[in-house]
């Protein structure tokens, strides 16, 4: 019997611990991402394109409107531009990785839907 409640509070234990370790693990993951591309866009890309802006062709700027306007509205779009430049614009696949490439694309969307606030 004492067994029985002993494997029993095992198996209630790992019930209860299971899915919330996972949702911890999960939000660590999203703020990591967060930070990594935000950090990533301080160091290579507000220099010239600080708060969504762009000083050197200030017609082309990281929101919405602009990006729609110029076809990159999409990862794909967005992602291919930081990996291969365009004109005065330098490319970043010699200094960044598909995956911080990816990060950065997803956090232009997300920052231009938010029309660069905060
Ligand atoms: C040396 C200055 C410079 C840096 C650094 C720079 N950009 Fe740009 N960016 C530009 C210029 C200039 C354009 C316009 C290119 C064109 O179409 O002629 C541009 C265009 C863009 C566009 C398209 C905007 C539109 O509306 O067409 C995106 C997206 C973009 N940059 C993202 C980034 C990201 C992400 C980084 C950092 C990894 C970055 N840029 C770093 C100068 C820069």
């Amino acid at each position: 019997m004492k067994q029985f409640i002993f494997v029993a509070l095992v198996a209630l234990i790992c019930l209860v611990w299971t899915p919330t370790a996972i949702a911890v693990e999960q939000t660590g993951n999203r703020a990591l991402n967060d930070i990594n591309a935000a950090h990533l866009f301080e160091i290579h890309c507000a220099g010239c394109h600080p708060h969504g802006g762009n000083i050197i062709r200030r017609s082309k700027t990281l929101k919405s409107q602009s990006l729609k306007r110029y076809g990159v509205d999409n990862l794909e779009a967005i992602a291919s531009l930081i990996a291969n430049g365009k004109n005065t614009m330098s490319a970043f696949r010699d200094r960044l990785t598909d995956p911080e490439i990816q990060a950065l694309s997803a956090y232009i969307l997300q920052r231009a839907e938010e029309n660069w606030h905060f």
